[in-house]
Formats: C-alpha cells, structure tokens, sequence
C-alpha cells in the first residue's frame, strides 16, 4: 500500500477502506510516513470529508495507536466529560465534584490550552502543589477513595492523536467534523470511562461556527460512541458569548469557587447544572427532572464545594485556597478597559476576548509557551449589556504590561456595537442522543 495512493483516492472523492485508514495512521505514529504526506491527507478530508464509517474506522484506529486505559480497578460507575473547547469553559471544575457528590465516579483525562482556548489542566495547576500526574495506581484509589480524579492524558495514551493534532494546528486543518470527531473520541474511548457528556460549543469561541455544523459534530460523536458500546450524550452549548465573566486560569478557579459555593452568575450556572444533570441522567438512570434537582442540590447544600476541596487535597493541592481564593496567584498589573463609545454590546466575538487573554500571558501561541496562571480578563459587561462611553468594559490582569495595548485593542476589535438591545440567546441549543 503507498501513502500516495491513498491520498489521491481521498482527493478524488473516494472511501478509504479500514485496512487504508489503520495502514494510514499506524504508519504515520510510528514516523513512517511524514509530515508532508499526512498533511495532504488531511486537507483531502477537509474538503471531500469522510462517510460514517471511514470516521469511525479513525476513531478505533487512532484509539489503538497507543495503550487503553482499564478503568475495572475503580468500582462503580465511570464517567468523563469533554468540552471541544472554548473561552472561559471552566465547567468541569464545577460539573466534576457536583456529580460525584451525587455518587458518579469520575475518572478524567485533560488536556491543556492551546490558542484561544483554555484548558483543565492549566486551571487545576493555579493550585499551589496540585499534581496532574498522579500516576496510574494513584488514579485509581483516589477515584475509588474520594469519587474523583482528573490527571493529564499519558504520553502513551492515544499517540496519533498527539502527533495528527499538532500537525493539523498548523495546517488549516482543525476545523474539519470528521478530524475533530475521532480527535475527541478515540481519546475518550482510549481512557476507558463507559459514560461520557460531551459539551459541543457552538459560536464564535467554538471550533463549530454555526448550529448546524455544530449538531453535525455531536451526532457525530455520539454514533461513535455508541458504536463502541459507550453510552454518550451531547449538549450543545452557546460560546458565541464567554462561559461566565472570569476567562485565565486562576481567575476561572475564582469562577468556579463562586458556582459551588452557590453565588455563580446564571449562564456558567446554568450550563454546569445541564451538563451535570446529562450525566447523572446517564450513570445513574434518574429522570432528567430528578437530576436536575439532585444536581442543584449538590450545590445548594455544600455537598459539591467539600467534594472539590476532597479532590484538590487528594491530589497535592493546597485547599486551603478555596476558603480562601486570595490565596490564588494575583497579577500585578490590573488594568480597566474603558468603553470607547456608547451604546448596546451587539456582539461579542468570544474567540477575539481569547486571544486578548491569551496576549495577556493566559494562553500559549505553540506548546512551548510557559502562561501565566494569574493572566487573563474580569469582564464588567457581556453581550447585551447598554453601556456608558468611559465605562469600565473589563479588568485585564497580567505580569506584563507591555502586553496591554495589543490586548486591548483585540478585546475592542472582538466588540460590535449597535443602537438597540440584540435578541438574546439561548444557552443551551439542544440534547443528541441518538
Ligand atoms: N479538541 C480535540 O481534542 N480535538 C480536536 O480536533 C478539536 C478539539
């Protein structure tokens, strides 16, 4: 089999066969086939896509790349949790200790930021001593222990996907249904949990622009999932606005902290309850009314917020922090963003304030970056909002100052501002299932 012909037949509008697509990415993990060639594959799949079996056929392939974790050390139910990304998506901070507070074992993998996006991994290290690799064993007892872990993904863990994501990061190649799908699965697949909520974002901080590619990519993932015998829902949820006002690491566990400690604003609130009542729905088999009630529960009573300061002690963190979330790191440098002119908030391009954050030090431009947890942005106003010419728009925390004038003018550049109040939006587009 050559590579060449494979790409031909990709771009010629073909089916690749299962055998072509394990030949494909098994030979391009072990470096056997390069860079150049792998790139024309997947610019041939962005533009002739994939039939559902071709995307599967990937997904099973990629998953096999590496090792598979087995979770049947942990007893009970296992359950994980995937956003495909967004601005301010602190969610399974607060989702995590708010279902396994209602008795759900969750057993997740994370992964760090990259662009615009942020990542768990990143925020749960604003934790003075928090430990991301635990190692195995220790993974295990703490979920069996305390009902909850969340460790970096290994390195072994899915190793197509580590080299095919970096590759397609710097290809124009990331915003394709099929690569993005078997991206996310066949790591979710490969760390073993049995239920698995996806949070599919959908605006201007998604990776899915528009509802309609957006429920593409969840019915997408949900076929895969069940296809391999997991039982997976998908929420679709709104990121044309930020998830909340904090968006930077520290300042996203600061968020967090104000949701389970039951002060968090709505929308954040809201999306968490969702997603938290989607998966006690699915692990423990409670109608959705009564887990929804449950969910809010675990909040309501504290039960959530002793469960998160169970977890980030367990795992070498220093809980004191969430009695106390000065403790977080502080930037030196806080600067308020003042509105250049009057006027309602029409939109808000969640993926531009992003990038602001990330030019503050919140995120990394390569892998490489080091950021810095306590950089990032405090919005005073969101879409929607009518404001007053000079009025504090948002506070933007960072180290370094020579930074401010570019994230301030991307902040303003992500803003269109309009006469009259915009029609507002929901938060929640819909629920796949099948
Ligand atoms: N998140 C992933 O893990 N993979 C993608 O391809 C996109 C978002």
């Amino acid at each position: 089999m050559l590579m060449n012909d494979l790409i031909v037949k990709k771009r010629d509008g073909g089916e690749l066969s299962t055998e072509e697509i394990d030949f494909m990415i098994q030979g391009y993990t072990r470096g056997e086939i390069p860079d150049y060639q792998m790139s024309a594959m997947c610019m041939a799949i962005v533009f002739r896509g994939m039939s559902d079996k071709e995307t599967l056929d990937l997904t099973m392939s990629m998953m096999n790349s590496g090792e598979t974790l087995d979770l049947s050390p942990i007893n009970g139910i296992k359950a994980d949790k995937h956003s495909t990304g967004g601005v301010g998506d602190k969610t399974s901070l607060i989702l995590c200790p708010m279902v396994s507070a209602c008795g759900v074992k969750i057993a997740k993998m994370s992964g760090r930021g990259l662009g615009h996006t942020g990542g768990t991994l990143d925020k749960l290290e604003s934790f003075p001593g928090f430990n991301i690799s635990i190692g195995e064993q220790r993974f295990f007892d703490n979920v069996n222990k305390h009902g909850i872990a969340i460790i970096g993904q290994t390195a072994d863990l899915d190793p197509a996907d580590k080299k095919l994501y970096a590759l397609r990061d710097v290809t124009a190649t990331v915003g394709c249904i099929p690569l993005i799908a078997s991206s996310i699965m066949s790591k979710k697949l490969a760390a073993g949990a049995h239920s698995i909520v996806l949070d599919v974002k959908i605006g201007s901080g998604a990776f899915m622009k528009t509802l309609e590619d957006g429920q593409k990519l969840a019915e997408s993932m949900v076929r895969i999932g069940r296809a391999c015998g997991r039982n997976v829902v998908a929420v679709m949820s709104n990121m044309d606005i930020p998830l909340g006002f904090y968006i930077g690491n520290a300042l996203e566990v600061r968020e967090a902290v104000e949701v389970l400690q039951g002060h968090g604003c709505p929308d954040l609130t809201g999306v968490c309850i969702t997603l938290a009542a989607n998966m006690l729905h699915l692990c423990n088999g409670w109608p959705i009314e009564e887990a929804t009630k449950q969910a809010q529960e675990a909040i309501s009573s504290g039960r959530a917020f002793e469960q998160m300061k169970r977890w980030i002690a367990a795992q070498g963190g220093d809980a004191a922090v969430l009695d106390n979330v000065s403790l977080l790191p502080q930037a030196s440098v806080q600067y308020e963003l003042k509105a250049p002119q009057a006027g309602y908030i029409h939109h808000m391009d969640a993926q531009k304030i992003g990038e602001s954050s990330a030019i503050l030090g919140a995120g990394r431009k390569t892998k490489d970056d080091v950021i810095d947890p306590a950089a990032g942005i405090v919005l005073k106003e969101k879409t929607g909002a009518k404001v007053e010419q000079g009025q504090t728009l948002a506070v933007l925390h960072t180290d370094r100052p020579e930074t401010l004038a570019d994230a301030e003018r991307v902040f303003l550049e992500a803003i269109r501002w309009g006469a009259d109040a915009p029609a507002a939006q929901p938060l929640i587009y819909g629920i796949v299932t099948e």
